[in-house]
């Protein structure tokens, strides 16, 4: 209120200097016309009584004045005419007894024998008088007054006066309702809903802010606002997860414990993680640039660390506009907890190093799926380069860090570990192949085995899903290269550097739901889907996933149990990836062709068996496909971990849903509870899936259940402690020079 009546007093002001400075003007200018025209108007007047009546007075007449008098007096303007004393000779009858008033402007004019006005009260009127002396042979012989009444000069100055004061009114009555108006609608209104908003934040209700709060005026205050929201529920949620813990007697791994084992562990040393896919890409869409998540388990896996601990991401800027955002970006970006720093590569760059040596070399020869790797000696050159120039952005990066921590993501960087630790043997490195490491038989055909595996070799600790993968690559480099390897405790040790070999099964984070539950119903209705069961599938097209085996698996199951069609539908979920390269592209039309073959020869009116989405769904998406489905088929001909099938547990908080899992992947070795598959066996998927519709609820139940304690006890955050204290435990050389 005091805002108001103290905005309205500044209006009002304002409003009344300007209209006063106005009106004054006007006025000024009002009169300034009138004097003028009454002036003219005595001039001329004056003029014609002195031609009539100067004769008379040379004379010495003593009558005919009173013609003169009658010729030129009207209501409005009386005459008088002076003899050479200053005395009436005559004068119109209403003015002659007020005359005495004028004398001295008439002595002034006939002394001076010069013209003379001024305004003066006469016979009770203001006038303006105008002398004019009569002369003979120029000398002063009397003189004539000409008097015009200016009363409705006064009159027209208040009137001006008062038509300003009326207009000032009627602007104060405006100026003051519309600015009631305007507070009220675009202050005070969104204000209590904008303090409305926070009372319900902070209550611990996520609520979307009020759409007054996009407007300009509110727009920064909402961000702040909603992010301070964030941080408090994301401190709320972790500090009830930590109580309900200690109370519990559990010692579970949580975002907050991380945070906190980190910072004791090892205080400021920075974290900064490396991988080839960023976590966030800036994507045009016509006029405009969105943000992207990728498809991606590494990416699933590794930020809630990034939130937990902070630090910088290194990766390469892949997305259309990311050159437009810029190679630093604070992620989130509406509440930045840590950095992405992009590497820019060159078209050459990219199509050797991660289309050819990473994607047609290392990816098929680390895999078992029969696929022939392609080892050429350009892409192997351009992989050499790409690690080298992301070993120079990293130095760079670490520059004023003291003993950093680097965590190094994948086959794309198998030469990082060595380049980072010549040029900075302070850091602790870790690299994590995410992907399985074959048998040292299926290693050799590589070209260059020596070199990746020297270039591993620069880590302090070399992990991997599994201890069977572990054990390979150990076999791998004893009989490739010189060294020794320790098989008491996992160590390679070539001169003065020992790497550390150890299993760490990666996770994802424990879900926790601040949203409703999405209503199935809808999410159904929105695919058409009317049948009484649904699966899910998530995958990027790739061979190592078995999609063409799944698909042909899901039609040998209606074909032996036709009661279920109509019944069951199955939703895939397909996000595009590496489409530049020909095997890609040949199973993209493989798969569609797939579907499209089954859903004609077994679709029905109404019913397809298969609805195939093929397009980049973002994480939220997925996750209600994961709430909604009865159960997702995870069957990868191989696959080092295979994260889908633990975000799949772990969306599932209740309970329900079954997990179709290939038992090729890391993850069979820890969710013993899924119906474990051979993908490449038909009948065995597709009897499993016949076991899955046809279980007592309550043993689907038990099973989610105890996949998902094992996902919670086994998460993300436990997988970086773990990690990160088995660094802390290496040996460190008792001198460690920074360059
Ligand atoms: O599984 C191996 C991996 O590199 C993951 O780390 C990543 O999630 C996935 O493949 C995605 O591949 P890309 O980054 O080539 O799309």
């Amino acid at each position: 209120m005091r805002f108001l009546i103290r905005l309205l007093g500044a209006l009002w002001l304002t409003t009344l200097i300007v209209s006063v400075a106005f009106a004054w003007y006007e006025v000024h200018q009002d009169r300034q016309r009138l004097e003028d025209d009454l002036q003219r108007r005595a001039t001329l007047t004056a003029d014609a009584v002195r031609e009539a009546s100067e004769r008379l007075v040379v004379r010495g007449a003593k009558t005919g004045y009173d013609r003169v008098l009658v010729r030129f007096g009207r209501a409005d303007r009386a005459i008088a005419i002076y003899d050479a004393f200053g005395s009436v000779i005559d004068a119109t009858a209403d003015v002659r007894k007020g005359l005495g008033t004028i004398s001295p402007l008439i002595g002034e004019a006939i002394q001076k024998n010069a013209p003379a006005r001024a305004f003066a009260p006469v016979a009770g009127r203001s006038r303006l008088v105008y002398v004019l002396p009569l002369q003979d042979n120029d000398r002063p012989i009397g003189a004539v007054a000409v008097l015009l009444d200016a009363d409705s000069l006064e009159a027209s100055e208040w009137d001006l006066w008062r038509r300003t004061g009326v207009r000032f009114g009627v602007l104060m009555l405006l100026v003051t309702g519309i600015t009631w108006l305007t507070v009220r609608w675009s202050v005070t209104r969104p204000v209590a809903r904008i303090a409305e908003w926070t009372r319900q934040l902070k209550a611990g209700r996520p609520v979307a802010p009020p759409p007054e709060a996009d407007a300009s005026l509110f727009g920064s205050l909402a961000t702040e606002v909603t992010s301070l929201a964030r941080t408090l529920a994301r401190v709320r949620l972790a500090a009830a997860e930590e109580a309900r813990l200690r109370l519990s007697g559990e010692s579970l791994w949580t975002e907050e414990r991380l945070k906190q084992f980190v910072e004791i562990r090892f205080g400021e040393r920075p974290i900064y993680v490396v991988s080839n896919r960023e976590p966030l890409s800036h994507v045009r869409e016509g006029r405009s640039i969105v943000e992207v998540q990728p498809a991606s388990g590494l990416v699933t896996a590794l930020e809630p660390i990034m939130l937990a601990c902070g630090g910088v991401w290194v990766a390469h800027g892949s997305g259309s506009a990311d050159q437009v955002v810029g190679d630093r970006v604070g992620l989130p970006t509406r509440d930045p907890a840590y950095t992405l720093r992009r590497v820019w590569l060159s078209e050459q760059e990219e199509a050797g190093y991660y289309y050819g040596f990473a994607n047609e070399g290392l990816w098929p020869l680390c895999h078992i799926v029969h696929e022939r790797p392609k080892f050429r000696a350009d892409d192997w050159e351009q992989y050499r380069a790409v690690n080298a120039h992301f070993a120079a952005t990293i130095v760079e990066e670490m520059e004023k860090a003291e003993r950093p921590i680097v965590l190094v993501q994948d086959y794309h960087f198998a030469l990082l570990p060595q380049l980072i630790k010549q040029a900075r043997p302070d850091a602790r490195v870790a690299l994590f192949w995410h992907i399985p490491w074959p048998n040292f038989e299926a290693f050799g055909i590589c070209p260059w085995q020596k070199e990746i595996l020297l270039g591993l070799l620069g880590a302090d600790l070399v992990a991997f899903h599994t201890q069977f993968h572990c054990n390979n690559f150990l076999e791998t480099v004893e009989r490739t290269i010189e060294g020794r390897i320790e098989w008491e405790d996992f160590t390679a040790v070539r001169g003065q550097h020992t790497t550390w070999v150890r299993p760490f099964p990666i996770s994802v984070a424990p879900e926790v739901f601040e949203t409703p539950v999405t209503d199935l119903a809808t999410l159904r209705a929105e695919l058409g889907v009317t049948a009484e069961w649904m699966g899910i599938g998530v995958e990027r097209v790739d061979y190592t996933k078995g999609l063409p085996e799944r698909m042909l698996a899901i039609r040998r199951f209606f074909e032996r149990w036709p009661e279920y069609r109509r019944r069951m539908v199955f939703v895939q979920i397909a996000s595009p990836s590496r489409t530049r390269i020909p095997r890609y592209q040949a199973l993209q039309q493989e798969v569609r062709e797939t579907v499209r073959t089954i859903n004609e020869a077994l679709g029905e009116r109404g019913w397809v068996p298969i609805v195939y989405l093929e397009r980049h769904h973002d994480h939220a998406e997925i996750r209600r496909y994961y709430r909604a489905a009865d159960f997702c088929m995870v069957t990868s001909l191989h696959d080092g971990m295979n994260l889908v099938a633990k975000e799949y547990v772990a969306a599932r908080d209740d309970d329900e849903g079954a997990l179709i899992l290939s038992r090729f992947t890391g993850a069979s070795r820890e969710l013993r509870d899924a119906y474990l598959v051979n993908p490449y066996d038909v009948e065995d998927v597709a009897s499993a899936l016949y076991q899955v519709l046809t279980a007592d609820a309550s043993e689907r139940r038990s099973r989610m259940a105890r996949m998902r304690a094992q996902v919670r006890e086994h998460n993300i955050f436990g997988w970086a402690g773990l990690l990160m204290a088995e660094l802390t435990k290496i040996p460190q050389p008792a001198s460690v020079p920074r360059d």
